[in-house]
């Protein structure tokens, strides 16, 4: 245990209060009993309710005094003549508003050298006053790394053969995967998730990385900035965009290795530039299942807030938070709103921009941003630069191939055979048609089929299709821009 050996540090250095904070209260006095044992230093345990205890040696404290008030404990260690350690369990609302017990625990740091004790303050959550700040220093426990989350996996796993007679199943992938998946957490975190993956039915599969992320989002109370978004899809349901899938597919293998499985950066993210309705949504949510990486969705307008430098703080929020929850793709919907060139925003936009790239270009850990937007000439040219974002995709309304297959994936989808619509009429009626239309144009003609109680035919779908104004023809001036923009600036998705 490393935290052992630095405490051993702090320690030998003669660090009068050692202060932890961290809501593994188990773990941090088995870290220190293990020191004091192996030191052979007396150690002591304080709370409210149970008073003083003796640890780590064994055997229980005969005491008529247990020192149950928080004065009496810090009067007792400073009359104590045998140098120990002493571990105040949740002192915190004590040092509040308490200069008696400020000032006690100040007497007990200035005689360190003549007593030798060491004062453990071990709360979920410390401030220490500024009297004995300089006392003091902060002993952090570590979160596990992967083989400590790998060994807890196969402790819980064996835990429940025992109980239940058979194996738990699994694969390897998905148990690296989830390995990867419970990074950031603490060991009893980790512990209750993996055993809560389990337990539904002794099976480590595919299907319980989501639960596991989903807890793991709330665990680290993070929705007033990111959103999790449960609902990914993959590529089988998105028609083209094959030169996105292309690039998608060759970088995955860096991406969820990291840079030590090859000496080529790992991919930083893309932007996907193009029509309303194309897909750009769905293409986020594509490659968080296609990369089996939870997809969390900043939503760039709610980042904005009345108070003067809140915004900022709130981006930095989201950002390190999606650090913690990598690898794991954010998904930056419609970029421009928050990003876009704003002259009346008093440069707030412009200090969002500037604290967005630097975080893109120092960023270490494997978070994939996929932003999106729809309007290209008021994007920062700052953002749009190579070398930002690995590359921009202009999303384009789909061609002929594509439009059959759109159709197809939703007619599949709502359980009709598409072999039974003549499909080159259909994607011939529908040029300039987006996705979202001619995915429209399927669920209108299912209503109107069982508005009439009649069984869905091609002539449904031809109905509301001729009865479809695509936003092609009704934004055209807007949309021919747009392309004019992206033509030589982005790569065809
Ligand atoms: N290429 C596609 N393949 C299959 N379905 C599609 C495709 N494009 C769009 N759709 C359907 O249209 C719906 C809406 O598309 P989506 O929200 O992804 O578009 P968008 O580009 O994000 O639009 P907006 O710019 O309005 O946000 C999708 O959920 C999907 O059902
Ligand atoms: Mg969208």
């Amino acid at each position: 245990m490393p935290e052992v050996h630095d405490l051993g540090l702090m320690i030998d250095s003669n660090i009068p209060i050692v202060v932890i904070e961290t809501a593994e209260e188990l773990r941090a006095i088995d870290t220190i009993t293990r020191l004091s044992v192996s030191r052979n230093i007396p150690m002591y345990s304080w709370s409210i309710t149970e008073g003083i205890q003796r640890l780590g040696f064994g055997f229980e404290m005969e005491r008529d005094d247990k020192c149950q008030e928080p004065e009496a404990i810090l009067e007792h260690i400073k009359k104590d003549r045998t140098a120990a350690i002493y571990v105040l369990c949740d002192f915190h609302p004590f040092l509040a508003d308490s200069p008696k017990n400020i000032r006690l625990i100040k007497d007990i740091a200035m005689r360190k050298s003549r007593l030798g004790h060491t004062l453990i303050l071990l709360s979920h959550s410390l401030n220490i006053p500024p009297e004995i700040r300089s006392y003091s220093a902060r002993l952090q426990l570590r979160l596990p790394q992967p083989e400590h989350i790998l060994a807890i996996v196969r402790e819980e796993a064996s835990n429940w053969s025992r109980q239940n007679g058979r194996k738990v199943k699994t694969d390897y992938p998905t148990l690296q995967q989830l390995v990867k998946n419970l990074s950031g957490l603490t060991y009893d975190e980790v512990r209750r998730l993996c055993r809560s993956a389990i337990i539904d039915d002794g099976a480590i599969t595919e299907s319980d990385l989501p639960e596991v992320n989903k807890a793991k989002f709330e665990l680290m109370d993070m929705s007033s900035v990111l959103t999790y978004e449960f609902d990914t899809t993959s590529f089988q349901q998105v028609g083209g965009l094959h030169n996105l899938k292309q690039w998608l597919q060759t970088r995955d293998k860096v991406f969820n290795q990291g840079k030590d499985a090859s000496n080529i950066d790992p991919p930083k993210g893309i932007l996907l530039l193009g029509v309303q309705g194309g897909g750009k949504s769905l293409a986020a949510k594509a490659v968080a299942g296609a990369w089996h990486l939870p997809l969390l969705r900043m939503d760039v307008g709610s980042l904005y807030n009345k108070f003067f430098g809140e915004t900022e703080k709130n981006l930095r929020k989201a950002l390190q938070l999606a650090e913690l929850m990598s690898p794991c793709v954010l998904w930056m919907d419609e970029i421009e709103k928050a990003f876009g060139q704003d002259a009346h925003d008093q440069g707030v936009s412009q200090r969002m921009l500037g604290t967005l790239l630097t975080w893109l270009a120092e960023k270490t850990h494997p978070v994939f941003v996929v932003a999106t937007a729809n309007k290209a000439h008021i994007l920062p040219p700052e953002l749009i630069r190579k070398g930002r974002l690995d590359e921009i995709f202009f999303v384009d309304f789909p061609d002929e191939e594509t439009r059959a297959t759109i159709f197809r994936i939703h007619l599949q989808k709502r359980k009709f055979d598409p072999d039974l619509f003549t499909l080159s009429t259909l994607t011939r009626m529908t040029e300039g048609f987006s996705g979202a239309e001619i995915e429209q144009a399927v669920v209108s003609a299912i209503y109107s089929a069982e508005a009439r109680a009649e069984k869905l035919t091609h002539d449904h779908i031809v109905h509301e299709i001729s009865m479809t104004q695509p936003l092609s023809v009704v934004m055209a001036e807007d949309i021919a821009s747009l392309r004019a923009w992206a033509k030589d600036r982005t790569v065809k998705a």
